[in-house]
């Protein structure tokens, strides 16, 4: 296998899962719809492909749609109509497209390649939503994705505010309240969708849609993907050193384990370094100073009027691996918000959406980060 450190996995670069996997397919095939929610680079995108290809092996048609770069409605609109046109089924579904939508594939295709520009009159987009329902309700089995859907909320939040966010999580709730729809729906999520939803009074528009969290792997898949990594390589990692590695990981993502992986690869090849714990550890130290983990601060972003106090909470909360309670939680914060209900109400708020984002766990009373690397990282970088 290849050792892919960053993009989706697919085809057979893409490692355990079988149950999860079964179980969303089977569910999927009984009408049912998902929520993948997982914080970054735990696996969703990768997951979510693996269950379009076996739709699409079950002759289902399928259609893939990253929201990530999306930051219009008509970008949103545009993007999606272009995704339908490049599928292998559009030739055989395109008659049922009535003469708006056409009018917008063209005006797709001559952005495309610049001739006879058609530009669709972008006042009228809720019909357009009403030509796209009418036409993907005319396909027989689909599986659509929807890949980083809570980013586009906030998006189009800051575009057109909560009506149109609103109007849109509507829009998709609309073909899943139709029976025997024959269209299934998968979201993905980094940032929590229920933060979201909760934080805007919205709950209702996603409340028949199942919610998987795609976790960690367990130690035997997390010793399997190492063993795939070492396939084919001119060194071997002993079963002692291995064992290290996910003890010093902790939380076993995949992404974590072929970082790693990579870098003890580096350390051997490039620097001619013997694996020893001493050499594991110096990685370890490393990988903290890596940027891969920013994303974790960056995205805090999103908590919008919260952002500041979910760092504080981090940022005291990283500084024991068991964690705080809520009460000192509560207590660390009393300078800035003397009113007690208000420090209590933005503590109990706040810790919520850090563990729907899977920041923190809750452990009996207390609240430790999930992943002893990320608070490792938390620590290296906030704490002095
Ligand atoms: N099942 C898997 N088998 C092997 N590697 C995996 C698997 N799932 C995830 N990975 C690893 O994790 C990385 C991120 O996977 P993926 O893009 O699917 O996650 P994601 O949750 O969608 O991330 P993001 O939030 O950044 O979009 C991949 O590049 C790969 O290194
Ligand atoms: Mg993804």
């Amino acid at each position: 296998m290849k050792n892919r450190i960053g993009p989706p996995v697919e085809g057979e670069d893409f490692v355990g899962r079988e149950k999860e996997i079964n179980h969303v397919w089977k569910k999927i095939e009984e009408g049912n719809h998902f929520i993948l929610a997982a914080p970054r680079r735990v696996g969703k995108s990768s997951f979510g492909k693996k269950i379009l290809k076996i739709a699409n092996d079950n002759t289902w048609k399928v259609l893939e749609l990253n929201l990530e770069g999306i930051s219009s409605e008509k970008q949103f609109l545009k993007e999606f109509i272009y995704q339908i046109k490049e599928e292998s089924w559009w030739a055989s579904v395109k008659s049922n497209a009535n003469e708006t939508l056409m009018a917008i594939v063209d005006s797709v295709n001559s952005i495309e390649t610049g001739v006879g520009k058609i530009e669709f009159d972008w006042s009228k987009t809720e019909n357009l939503y009403k030509d796209l329902k009418k036409l993907l309700e005319s396909l027989d089995n689909c599986l659509i994705m929807m890949d980083e859907l809570t980013i586009y909320l906030n998006r189009l939040e800051v575009e057109s505010g909560t009506k149109r966010t609103e109007y849109f999580l509507n829009w998709l709730r609309s073909f899943r309240q139709k029976s025997n729809t024959q269209i299934r729906w998968i979201f993905c999520s980094s940032v929590s969708i229920e933060n979201y939803t909760n934080l805007n009074n919205m709950s209702y528009t996603l409340n028949d849609v199942h919610s998987l969290s795609i976790g960690a792997f367990d130690k035997s898949t997390a010793l399997l993907l190492l063993e795939k990594l070492e396939e084919n390589k001119t060194f071997a990692i002993s079963d002692n050193h291995k064992n290290y590695v996910l003890k010093k990981i902790g939380w076993l993502l995949p992404y974590f384990i072929q970082l790693y992986f990579s870098k003890i690869e580096y350390e051997i090849i490039h620097n001619r370094k013997k694996i020893t714990k001493q050499t594991l550890d110096d990685i370890y130290t490393d990988l903290l100073e890596n940027k891969t983990l920013d994303t974790w601060v960056e995205r805090l972003v999103d908590y919008k009027a919260n952002a500041g106090w979910a760092k504080k909470i981090l940022k005291i909360n990283c500084k024991t691996a068991e964690g705080l309670t809520k009460a000192r939680l509560i207590d660390s914060l009393t300078q800035q918000i003397p009113d007690i209900e208000e420090r209590e109400e933005v503590v109990i708020k706040v810790l919520n959406m850090l563990l729907n984002d899977g920041y923190l766990i809750k452990e009996k009373d207390k609240y430790p980060f999930r992943s002893p690397f990320l608070r490792d990282y938390w620590f290296n970088k906030f704490v002095i």
